[in-house]
């Protein structure tokens, strides 16, 4: 195991009728605040009247900015910042998924900053501080609600960029799995599909040798995701089974798992923020396609871990790591399959000639990643596998 700082002060609420707690809350950071939502689902399912109504009762001055969309973009990010310099909110409140929540984040990075909030994303300035971030989270996949990291497009360069910084983190976050019984059957399973990203590339491109606690935690948070999110697709408004898809989903990216593992890359979400930038594939759905394509890629590199994780997760008996490894591959994509997600490029509708400038839209990240092995060439060469 490597050395590590885990350093998480998010505090989570978790639970059963648990937003109405969000007004107290948000009244320890601020008594104005910018609250920060999406496309309206939050007001078909009685969300926003719940916020609305706990900020009202703990006195919490509210303005609103809107419309955020999936694959936020810069352009509602400068707006939010200039509405939130305008109004002289304290404090910022998120509620949505991670690509509400990672807007909220840009401008809580955005507003105290002397220069544009992208550079930020292009790795030309540190953020030194924030105005104070809470959520309400209504979708599980990003687990942005419990971590310092923010996503965003540049939909001028058509580039989608990801940053972390520790003052990034919200400083609470409410988790009612009831908010998330609305999310439709796509996003429901999208957002499973991105938990199991994550775990696999912490799993898969770590540097440290044995880690055998963080291995069987990453296992445990992935079977159960991989049966939660098939029972939520039947049964959308059991409650045990979104808690499940919830939790798993703040687990795999909140530093618990990641700690001790070392350097760690993050290969196939480089690739997948290709799919989003250029033709606004959601998160999730690029993730299901590129996600076979580059274990396959990765089994005849290093075939150990793969192999070693579908042995676990599927119950697949120890043996030759190749071997399992693309057994495993096969059973993951009969389960995209079964949970209705894209698993090629031509799902996605994007042509095979397209894939030149998918992998030259990857290379700036690549290089803010440091992931210095993922090239043009083998970039192309796993998109070809995206079959
Ligand atoms: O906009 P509304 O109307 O709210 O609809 C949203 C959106 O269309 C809908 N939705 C959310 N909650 C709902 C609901 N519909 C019905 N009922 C509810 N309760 O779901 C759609 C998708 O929402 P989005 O926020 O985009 O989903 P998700 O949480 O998967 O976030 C994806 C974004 O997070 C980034 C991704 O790149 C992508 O931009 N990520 C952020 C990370 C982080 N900050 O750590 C890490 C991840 O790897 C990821 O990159
Ligand atoms: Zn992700």
């Amino acid at each position: 195991m490597e050395n590590f700082v885990l350093e998480n002060h998010t505090k989570i609420i978790f639970g059963q009728d648990t937003i109405g707690q969000i007004g107290s809350e948000t009244a320890l950071l601020g008594k104005k605040v910018l609250m920060v939502y999406g496309g309206g689902s939050c007001k078909e399912n009685g969300i926003y009247r719940l916020v609305q109504k706990s900020l009202s009762k703990a006195g919490v001055a509210v303005i609103e900015i809107s419309g955020i969309c999936a694959n936020p973009v810069l352009k509602h990010v400068r707006e939010g910042i200039a509405l939130a310099r305008g109004e002289k909110v304290e404090a910022v409140l998120a509620v949505g998924g991670g690509s509400v929540i990672d807007s909220a984040k840009a401008i809580c990075a955005g507003v105290p900053a002397e220069h544009d909030v992208w550079q930020f994303f292009r790795g030309k300035k540190g953020i030194r501080t924030t105005l104070p971030l809470a959520c309400v989270l209504t979708i599980a996949g990003s687990g942005s609600e419990m971590n310092g990291g923010m996503v965003l497009t540049n939909e001028e360069s058509a580039r989608k960029m990801g940053i972390g910084n520790k003052r990034l983190q919200p400083v609470v976050s409410i988790l009612d799995p009831g908010a998330t019984f609305t999310v439709p059957p796509d996003y429901t399973a999208y957002g499973a599909v991105d938990t199991i990203a994550h775990l696999l590339e912490f799993y898969c491109n770590k540097e440290a040798r044995q880690t055998p606690v963080q291995d069987r935690l990453m296992e445990g948070v992935a079977q159960t995701v991989i049966a939660a999110c098939e029972k939520a697709l039947l049964e959308p408004t059991d409650y045990d089974t979104r808690a499940d898809l919830m939790w798993c989903a703040t687990l795999a990216l909140n530093g618990w798992a990641a700690a001790g593992l070392g350097r760690v890359g993050f290969p196939m979400h480089l690739i997948e923020h290709s799919l989003s930038a250029l033709y606004n594939v959601p998160h999730g759905a690029g993730l299901a396609v590129v996600i076979p394509a580059w274990l396959s890629w990765q089994a005849e590199q290093q075939p150990e871990r793969v192999g070693l994780f579908f042995e676990r997760v599927f119950g697949i008996p120890e043996g030759d790591k190749k071997d399992n490894a693309l057994q495993g591959i096969d059973q993951l994509l009969a389960w995209l399959r079964r949970v209705q997600c894209p698993t090629s490029l031509t799902e996605l509708s994007i042509p095979a000639s397209e894939i030149p400038k998918i992998a030259e839209n990857a290379l700036p990240l690549a290089k803010l990643w440091r992931l210095r092995d993922y090239t043009q060439p083998v970039i192309e060469e796993i998109m070809h596998r995206c079959r």
